[in-house]
């Protein structure tokens, strides 16, 4: 497996699926933490303050979401794909499974919300797993 970062650009991306088929790797994990600071609710001077660094959790999730479908719909099943970034909740991994993933992988939310999200997470019914239903 492959983890790759969600401060690529697309283009980017595409040689990565490209070395990632040719040299038969089995999946990538999408995605790592962000240099960004984008979808942060927090003062700029804040933000200087705490330095640069990879940024975790909520304000990952749009974006990797993002990275994780945009992969998908370029390899068609052929690789297996782990979804990772800003999993707060059980909804976020049935939006992960949504965009393509196979499995998900959490820290953050792990940390913020406990084990307990994991035990939730694993209740999600693969045959419901593209539907929207299971939200909460
Ligand atoms: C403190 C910390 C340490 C991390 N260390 C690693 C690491 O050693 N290797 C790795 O692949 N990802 C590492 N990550 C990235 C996480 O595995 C994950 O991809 C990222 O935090 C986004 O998921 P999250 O929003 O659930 O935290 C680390 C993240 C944090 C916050």
């Amino acid at each position: 497996m492959l983890k790759i970062a969600p401060d690529l650009s697309y283009e980017q991306i595409d040689i990565i699926i490209k070395i990632v088929m040719e040299n038969k790797l089995q999946g990538i994990v999408a995605t790592n933490t962000t240099i960004a600071r984008e979808n942060v609710s927090i003062s700029d001077e804040e933000l200087k303050k705490i330095g640069p660094g990879g940024l975790s959790g909520v304000p990952l999730m749009a974006k990797s979401t993002d990275i994780l479908r945009y992969i998908e719909d370029k390899t068609n099943d052929q690789l297996v794909l782990i979804g990772v970034g800003g999993i707060m909740k059980k909804r976020d991994a049935i939006e992960k499974f949504k965009a393509g993933a196979e499995l998900v992988q959490l820290y953050t939310g792990f940390i913020y919300n406990g084990p307990h999200l994991v035990r939730k997470i694993n209740k999600i019914k693969m045959s419901n797993k593209i539907q929207n239903n299971q939200a909460e």
